[in-house]
C-alpha cells in the first residue's frame, strides 16, 4: 500500500485538526478537521504561506514562534465564535519538526473541546441542582446517631463536640466506612451554622481541572468562555463546606484554598474581584496526611492550616467491644426497612465478629449484615452459614446438620457472589482437587486414584 495514500487517509480521518508548515511557513499539510475548525478551505491554505493566509496572525501564529525559538507551545487554550456564532473551544500544541538537529517545520495540532466544555457546563448546573435537592431532602445525622460506647470512639466523639463549639477548620482522618461523613454532619448540625448550609464535595469525584471552577465559581467573558457561576465556597456562606477526599485536591488548587483560609477571600475563575465568604471547613481524607505531604500530595502548610482540630476516627478493629451494640443498632434498623424480623446472630457469628479485622470497616459490618437479613428466614438467628463466603473463608464452625449445611450454603453464596450454577460447581470442584493434591502431597496419579479419574483427566483439570 502507499504510505502517503495511508497516511492521507489516516490525516483525514482524524479528530483532531492537523496542520504542518514548512521551515519558511508555507501549509504542506493541513487536514479536513483543522479546516472544519478554522472555517477556512483547504484549498485557500495548502501550499500557500501563513502570511498569505492569515495576514492578521502576524505576532500570534504559534507556528511562526515555534519556529522561531524552536520551543514547543503545548495545551493552548483558545476560544473564539464561528460564523454561526457557535462558542468553540480548542487545546492546541505545536511543535518543531527536527530533522537531523535542524528545524524544518512546525506542527500544529487542535483538538476541539466544544463538546467537553459544554458537558462541563452541565455537569456544574447538574451538581448545583443536587446540591440544592440534598440541602431539601437531607436528613442530618447528630453525635446520637454515631453508635459505639468504646474510649476511643467516645474521645473522638468529644472532640467533634468541642470542634462543634468553634469556627476553626477540622481535618477528619480515618480508615473508610469508619463514619468520617457522619462526624462531619454531627459537628455542623451541633454549630451555630446548623441552620445555614451543610456542603459536601468528593474532591476525587470531579474531574481535576473542573474542581476549580466549581469551588470558586466562573465568570462569564472569562477566558474560559464560562457563564456567571456561583461556586461552592459562595454557596456555602455563613455554612460549612465539606472537602471530602481532599488529598486527590490537585497541588495548584490546594494554594488557592489556603489562600482563602488565610483570608477569608478569593477570586473566581477568570473574576477580577474579591468575594469574601465566611465558610467552615471541614476537610476528610482516608489517608495518613503525613504520609502525603512526604509524598507531595498535600501541602504541608495546607495540612497545618486545615488540622486547627484533628478528629481521627478510628477503625472497627481497634474498638471490637462497639461490635455488638452496632449490630444490634443496624439489625433493628434494617428489621424496619425489611419489615421482617431476626433473631440476632449466632455465638459463634458474634465470635467471629470479635476475630475478623473488618477492613471496610462500620459500613462493612453494616453490609454485611444487610445481606444476611435478606437470606434468613423470618425470625431466624444469623449463623456462619449465611455469612459470604469471602469473609468466612476457612473457618470450621460446626453449628448445623451436614445436609442443612450444603443446602443453605449453595443459596447464601451463590446469592452473595452473584455466581450461576455452573460458576458455583467449578468452584466446588476446585476446591476439592485442592484438597486431593493436599492430601497426596502434590502427586497427581494418588491423587487422580483418589477422585477416581484419570490422571490424565486430572491433569487437564488442572491445567484449566
Ligand atoms: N459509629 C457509627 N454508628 C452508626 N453508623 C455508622 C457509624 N460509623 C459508620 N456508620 C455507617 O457506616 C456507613 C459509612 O459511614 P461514612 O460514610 O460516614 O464513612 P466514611 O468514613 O465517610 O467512609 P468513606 O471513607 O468510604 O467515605 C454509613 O452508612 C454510616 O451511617
Ligand atoms: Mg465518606
Amino acid at each position: 500500500m502507499d504510505k502517503e495514500i495511508l497516511l492521507n487517509k489516516i490525516l483525514e480521518n482524524l479528530e483532531e485538526g492537523v496542520h504542518v508548515v514548512d521551515k519558511k511557513g508555507n501549509t504542506i499539510v493541513y487536514n479536513n478537521a483543522m479546516a472544519e475548525l478554522e472555517e477556512l478551505s483547504k484549498a485557500d491554505v495548502m501550499n500557500k504561506n501563513l502570511m498569505e493566509v492569515m495576514p492578521s496572525l502576524k505576532n500570534e501564529s504559534t507556528h511562526l514562534r515555534v519556529l522561531l525559538e524552536n520551543k514547543p507551545i503545548l495545551n493552548k487554550f483558545q476560544s473564539y465564535f464561528n460564523e454561526n456564532g457557535k462558542k468553540i473551544s480548542t487545546i492546541n500544541s505545536t511543535l518543531p519538526i527536527i530533522i537531523d538537529n535542524k528545524i524544518e517545520g512546525t506542527i500544529e495540532i487542535a483538538k476541539n473541546i466544544t463538546k467537553i466544555r459544554e458537558l462541563r457546563d452541565k455537569i456544574f448546573d447538574l451538581q448545583g441542582e443536587l446540591n440544592e435537592k440534598k440541602k431539601n431532602n437531607r436528613k442530618m445525622c447528630s453525635f446520637r446517631d454515631i453508635i459505639g460506647q468504646s474510649p476511643k470512639i467516645n474521645s473522638a466523639k468529644d472532640i467533634a463536640k468541642m470542634a462543634s463549639k468553634t469556627s476553626s477548620n477540622v481535618l477528619i482522618i480515618g480508615e473508610s466506612g469508619t463514619g468520617k461523613e457522619l462526624f462531619a454532619q454531627s459537628i455542623h448540625q451541633h454549630s451555630s451554622r446548623k441552620n445555614k448550609p451543610y456542603i459536601i464535595e468528593n474532591c476525587a469525584a470531579i474531574p481535576e481541572n473542573l474542581l476549580e471552577g466549581l469551588l470558586f465559581g466562573t465568570k462569564k467573558g472569562s477566558f474560559t468562555g464560562a457563564v456567571d457561576r456561583e461556586g461552592l465556597f459562595k454557596q456555602a456562606d455563613k455554612g460549612t463546606l465539606v472537602l471530602d477526599e481532599i488529598s486527590s485536591m490537585p497541588m495548584n488548587l490546594q494554594t488557592k484554598l489556603l489562600r482563602v483560609l488565610q483570608n477569608g477571600s478569593f477570586r473566581s475563575l477568570g473574576g477580577q474581584r474579591e468575594i469574601e465568604v465566611d465558610v467552615r471547613i471541614i476537610a476528610i481524607t482516608n489517608k495518613d496526611p503525613l504520609r502525603l505531604i512526604k509524598e507531595e500530595k498535600m501541602r504541608e502548610d495546607l495540612f497545618y492550616r486545615l488540622s486547627v482540630i484533628n478528629l481521627f476516627v478510628p477503625p472497627l478493629r481497634e474498638r471490637k467491644e462497639d461490635i455488638g451494640i452496632l449490630t444490634e443498632y443496624f439489625t433493628s434498623q434494617i428489621e424496619q426497612k425489611m419489615l421482617k424480623k431476626i433473631g440476632g446472630i449466632s455465638d459463634e457469628v458474634r465470635r467471629f465478629f470479635y476475630s475478623y479485622d473488618w477492613p471496610g470497616n462500620v459500613r462493612e459490618l453494616q453490609h454485611l449484615l444487610e445481606g444476611c437479613a435478606n437470606i434468613v428466614g423470618e425470625g431466624k438467628q444469623i449463623k456462619m452459614m449465611n455469612l459470604p463466603y469471602y469473609i468466612r473463608g476457612n473457618t470450621d464452625e460446626k453449628e448445623h446438620s451436614e445436609l442443612d449445611f450444603i443446602d443453605r450454603r449453595l443459596i447464601s453464596k451463590m446469592y452473595n457472589e452473584k455466581v450461576n450454577l455452573a460458576q458455583y460447581l467449578r468452584q466446588i470442584e476446585d476446591e476439592i482437587i485442592k484438597e486431593a493434591l493436599e492430601i497426596t502431597k502434590g502427586n497427581i496419579t494418588k491423587a487422580a486414584n483418589i477422585l477416581g479419574i484419570t490422571r490424565q483427566g486430572l491433569q487437564y483439570k488442572i491445567k484449566k
